[in-house]
């Protein structure tokens, strides 16, 4: 996070509160935001995009405080099951902000998705386009959708989080004809309202060539639409994705930049197709939340393995982050609590699970000094952490605490022994 310095005893304090102090008071493992991290990077959105909606994606990480931030900071919020849906509603997000995304939404949750009044729903079937019809009939009113384009970019990134190649579950194939086939069916209907395209191509991208693909085919279907219905739909949102820096390698791009390559592109293609430019928005989670918080641990164990490797076990794992076992994942690790001059060993970081894959950093220089007590920050753990924490072993999930100017504020609190033992009801 943006926010976080090495204190003058050596430890590191975020926003001006000390990595002992949140450790003492909510113990570890511990999710800390920066929450003024957080509200500059909406900021920076809202800026690089200021004539078009930003979107923020839910499933990165989702409580009724971030929403009530990025509410204040302008975000829209983009949700894709009813407990999102719940969660936005309950800490007063506008409804006509939220956009309700899903390849298998239920009927209960379309439901409640029009009486709530949401803003927008993006379709992402034939089944889904016959039930919303219904309800919208049954109901009385005339719900915006966007359909989901599957765009056929094979992006650059882990074959789980890829989604706009053609052999997946999501959205209306182009190539096939299904995507042309979803709008006229819509159009036909007029019970729904088409507002646009939409095309989201994965996650943890780098390289923009992929956005500019993805805008020139779904763009490309807009002229098909308008040429053989006569209706310019006007919007288009080109989904989220956009990469962080979990590592020194990783390099991405500016929202100013990828602001400046979008307009371009969609600007270039407009004028090619003689379409008017549609209103754009972009879905962004990871970016957003992923570098505003890092997980504070307390390191249990520290054994060298027949001088292969030393690991480092600490109070958490893949229950708190499932991203390195599952996407080999790749996350660094600081020593947290002191400044330490011992020499620089290669060390495993690894949690309490039983379970060898159990790891949360692969490889990393912690010095060689390191020892049980010690606090460890891996950072770049707030999207898809929190969010995908599972209860695997009976370990209850890590609290969340959000830090400003010196002082820590709990916003989601630990679970606890108890909260589990209280579902299991047998
Ligand atoms: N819009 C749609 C339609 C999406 O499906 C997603 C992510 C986003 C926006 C936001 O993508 P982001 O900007 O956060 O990359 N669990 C995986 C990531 C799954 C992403 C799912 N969809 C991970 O931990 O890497």
């Amino acid at each position: 996070p943006r926010n976080v310095v090495r204190a003058t005893d050596g430890a590191l304090a975020v926003a001006g509160l000390s990595v002992h102090d949140v450790a003492a008071e909510y113990g570890t493992a511990v999710y800390v935001l920066d929450e003024d991290d957080l509200r500059s990077r909406c900021r920076d959105f809202r800026a690089a995009f200021p004539t078009e909606d930003v979107y923020y994606a839910g499933k990165a990480f989702l409580c009724r405080a971030v929403v009530r931030i990025i509410a204040e900071e302008g975000l829209h919020l983009d949700v894709c099951t009813g407990g999102e849906l719940a969660t936005a509603l309950s800490a007063g997000m506008p409804p006509e902000r939220i956009g309700f995304h899903g390849n298998n939404k239920s009927v209960s949750e379309l439901t409640r998705a029009l009486d709530a009044g949401v803003g927008r729903i993006i379709v992402d079937s034939f089944t889904e386009i016959d039930r919303l019809t219904a309800l919208a009939r049954e109901r009385g009113v005339r719900p915006r959708v966007l359909v989901r384009v599957t765009v056929g970019v094979e992006a650059h990134t882990h074959e789980f989080i890829a989604t706009a190649h053609e052999d997946q579950k999501f959205g209306f194939s182009l190539a096939g004809g299904a995507a042309a086939a979803a709008a006229f069916k819509i159009l036909d209907e007029d019970v729904l309202e088409l507002r646009g395209l939409h095309s989201h191509i994965g996650s943890q991208i780098f390289d923009a060539n992929g956005f500019e693909v993805s805008a020139r085919r779904v763009l490309a279907l807009q002229a098909q639409i308008r040429d053989a219905r006569g209706v310019e739909l006007p919007e288009l949102d080109l989904g989220g994705g956009f990469g962080i820096a979990y590592t020194t390698q990783d390099d991405p791009a500016t929202p100013q930049d990828l602001a400046k390559r979008l307009r371009k592109i969609v600007d270039s293609e407009c004028a090619a197709e003689r379409l008017a430019v549609p209103h754009l928005s972009i879905e962004p989670g990871r970016a957003i939340v992923g570098p505003a918080v890092f997980t504070l641990y307390e390191v249990g164990t520290v054994k060298d393995v027949d001088g292969i490797r030393t690991y480092v076990s600490v109070d958490g794992g893949m229950s708190d982050n499932i991203r390195t076992a599952l996407y080999d994942a790749s996350y660094s690790a600081t020593l947290a609590s002191r400044a330490s001059t011992a020499e620089p060993m290669l060390a495993r970081v690894v949690g309490k699970h039983c379970e060898s894959g159990d790891i949360v950093v692969k490889d990393e220089f912690l010095p060689a000094d390191v020892q049980p007590g010690d606090l460890l920050a891996v950072p770049g753990t707030g999207a898809y952490c929190r969010s995908m924490a599972s209860n695997y072993n009976h370990v209850p999930r890590p609290p969340v605490v959000a830090v400003r100017d010196g002082r820590a504020r709990l916003i989601v609190r630990r679970e606890t022994e108890d909260d589990l033992l209280a579902l299991d009801v047998g």
